[in-house]
């Protein structure tokens, strides 16, 4: 086993997810899952765990959203945050609490944290210039405005963050802001906030880091660039109308209006964490619980995050804490990289990723659903750089690994026992080479594995489960029990009672990726009183993770019986994933071809013509009869089309669109009375209609009339 460190209990928190809109296979691969699994590894090793998240509700994100759809933020909350929680459910999250940060606790112990901070001086207040927006009557805070990110050059930065290089950025730091309100211009006004001074803190943060080696590199590679640059004060304050209040009594305190003044979302949002707590601590009857497990120095706080909130967990959260002054920090903030899906960046606003509840929906009549997605996303988390999530990758990681490895080796196994062991456990006498080196082998795991989840090295961990499940089936082939079955009974009765000691241990060891699974496989081993994963009570007496590499099951012990056993898991078929895969396309296409007027490049409106001069044109329906390319010319191809009273050839430049084939049979409407004009030694006589879209898609005009027909 690793280490035991010197302590009581484990806090671990999962980044709060806005409230504006559901979780998709990004958010899980970048925080929740890695978390999920960390949790109930530390669970079934008999830890103290609170496993602690919620719905981020109160900052500029949820205003933004309630906005541009003419709703009310409550009514975004309201909407979201029960979906949230309840696709987390339905994957088997295993949190302990899941609050909300609009709730009454929530709101009230960010006021009491945020005016200790004011009373020991914890913040500068200070009067600046703040971009405003005359149009909306608003201070452009957040994401109400977006720029040049004068770090990195990213173009699409925040007023608090650039996501593409992580760092916390000021409005007014922004090159070319703009305002994502209106098209206004920002104008500079006045206004007092209460400024967080990170400055001040540099060398007190400094020295905490710089004790944690141990952070993964992509983690202490961000924060040191940050120290390089020099930190600076930030606001915790905004004009902004939705939010937590500034506390009254403390803004009188400075003879200020508290009125119109919230704060700042990456002031409350943390704090989620320490409410949420508290919430859940209430809930189990014993109301000073919480402070156990954030005031005692004896607790391990672990933060899971994705990595665009490393500067929040890293360094303003942490600076909260050490100004309050009697909170625990952070022993570690393992945060992971981003998910792409099929070789590009996840987009919700162009439809570009997997939504939790439609995978839930979609797989519903799949065994053991939820653990499909765990198992596939965990074996492709971002772990040290960005990863790619693709269908045909979960159908080879199920398939291949979850039916082909495990599920076939535990289904040959309990096949065994039952037809040829009247399903109980045989002997095991005389253990050859083989037998000891599968249980030797067994023995290990636990500890293999518990280091590689200890570590934050959860893929490592994944991986080795799977590693062990492979190791049974080979064993289970060079023992042949097919054979000594006939020639030797008791090898064969050594092979099968090894492989179902192996089966045990992974109804444990794959507990934390495969929950489902996992008790499926107890239940058929008749396997009780194993510690749960989940907040529930366990037995004292309960076998754990470390129990995990000893024989679990007695000789004689009765597994389930009954008819040959169903594999615990079935196959994905390839429909399921070209359906996936055409769903995802379709969507993006649905999208991008479905721009917002204004990001339409259609061409101005030209001006008035007389009736006469429409009437002048000789406008005619007629049906393309042939088609070929004009050599030299890459844009046109000749046509024939009859127009009823006689036959045009018309050159048309639509060669990089439709194929002749496309073009003949076309029922099109012809401009007749179009000077003839020569074109590469081709009479073109007429014009064939088409429209051009904004991406320059030709659609022909098409008019099913007899040929001749005057269009008018
Ligand atoms: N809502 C934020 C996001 O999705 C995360 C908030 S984490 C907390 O990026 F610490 F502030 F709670
Ligand atoms: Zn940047």
């Amino acid at each position: 086993m690793a280490d035991s460190p010197a302590f009581e209990r484990l806090l671990v928190t999962a980044a709060l997810p806005y409230a504006n809109g559901p979780i998709h296979i990004g958010h899980l691969a970048g925080a929740y899952l890695p978390a999920d699994l960390f949790v109930r590894y530390q669970r079934l090793k008999g830890e103290d765990v609170a496993f602690i998240c919620g719905s981020d509700e109160m900052g500029v994100a949820i205003l933004m959203r309630a906005i541009r759809e003419d709703r009310t933020p409550e009514d975004i909350i309201d909407t979201y945050h029960p979906q949230i929680r309840d696709s987390f459910e339905r994957l088997g999250m295993s949190f302990d609490h899941y609050g909300r940060t609009s709730s009454e606790t929530h709101v009230e112990t960010t006021q009491d944290f945020f005016r200790v901070l004011d009373e020991n001086d914890g913040f500068d207040l200070s009067t600046d210039e703040q971009l405003y927006d005359p149009e909306a009557e608003m201070f452009l805070a957040d994401r109400f405005v977006v720029g040049t990110c004068p770090v990195c050059g990213y173009e699409e930065a925040y007023g608090d963050q650039c996501e593409q290089c992580g760092s916390s950025l000021s409005p007014t730091e922004l090159e070319t802001p703009q305002s994502t309100l209106t098209d206004a211009t920002p104008e500079l006004k006045e206004t007092t906030h209460w400024h967080l001074p990170l400055g001040e803190l540099q060398a007190q943060l400094e020295d905490w880091i710089g004790a944690h080696p141990e952070w993964k590199n992509n983690v202490l590679g961000q924060i040191q660039s940050w120290f390089d640059e020099g930190l600076k004060g930030r606001a915790i304050t905004r004009d902004v109308p939705w939010g937590v209040p500034v506390p009254e009594d403390v803004a009188e305190r400075h003879g200020l209006e508290a009125e119109g003044k919230v704060i700042y979302v990456w002031f409350d949002a943390p704090i989620g964490y320490i409410s949420a707590t508290k919430e859940w601590a209430e809930a189990q009857g014993d109301p000073e619980k919480w402070t156990d497990y954030w005031q005692e120095d004896d607790t391990r706080l672990v933060h899971f995050i994705g990595k665009d909130n490393i500067v929040f967990h890293c360094l303003m959260f942490p600076s909260m804490l050490m100004e309050h002054g009697n909170y625990v920090l952070p022993d570690n903030v393992p945060a992971n990289e981003f998910l792409n899906l099929e070789g590009e960046k996840l987009s919700t606003s162009r439809g570009w990723a997997v939504w939790l509840h439609e995978y839930l929906d979609d797989f519903a009549d799949e065994r053991h659903a939820p653990d499909l997605l765990r198992y596939a996303l965990a074996t492709t988390l971002p772990e040290t750089k960005d990863a790619d999530f693709s269908w045909d990758g979960f159908q080879q990681h199920v398939n291949g690994e979850l039916a082909n490895v495990f599920g076939n080796f535990v289904h040959r196994t309990l096949t065994f026992a039952q037809r040829y062991f009247d399903g109980t456990v045989p002997s095991l006498q005389d253990p050859s080479e083989a037998d000891r080196a599968m249980l030797d082998r067994m023995a290990e795991a636990p500890d293999t594995i518990g280091t590689a989840y200890e570590e934050h090295r959860t893929r490592d961990a994944v991986f080795e489960t799977m590693a062990l499940a492979r190791r049974g089936n080979k064993y289970f082939n060079e023992t042949e029990p097919w054979h000594t079955n006939e020639s030797d009974p008791q090898a064969c009765a050594n092979t099968i009672h090894v492989s179902l000691q192996v089966c045990a241990a992974l109804s444990i060891l794959f507990e934390p990726v495969v929950p489902s699974a996992a008790a499926e496989l107890r239940e058929r081993l008749g396997l009780e009183n194993v510690r749960t994963s989940t907040p529930d009570d366990n037995p004292a007496d309960a076998v754990g993770w470390a129990d995990a590499g000893t024989p679990l099951l007695p000789t004689g012990h009765p597994i389930l019986s009954g008819p040959d056993p169903e594999p615990l898991f079935k196959k994905i078929d390839d429909d399921t994933i070209e359906a996936q895969i055409e769903k995802l396309r379709e969507r993006a296409a649905e999208r991008d071809s479905d721009p917002s007027p204004t990001d339409m490049d259609y061409d101005e409106l030209k001006d008035n013509i007389s009736f006469d001069d429409f009437t002048n044109l000789d406008l005619r329906a007629g049906t393309v009869t042939a088609a070929e390319p004009v050599p030299d010319a890459d844009k046109l191809l000749r046509l024939d089309v009859d127009i009823g009273v006689e036959e045009r050839q018309i050159l048309a430049g639509v060669a990089e669109q439709m194929s002749p084939d496309e073009v003949v049979g076309l029922e099109v409407v012809v401009v007749a009375n179009m000077a003839p004009k020569e074109m590469f030694g081709f009479e073109s006589e007429g014009m064939v209609l088409m429209a051009e879209e904004p991406d320059g898609t030709f659609v022909p005009v098409t008019a099913a009339a007899e040929n001749g027909s005057v269009v008018r």
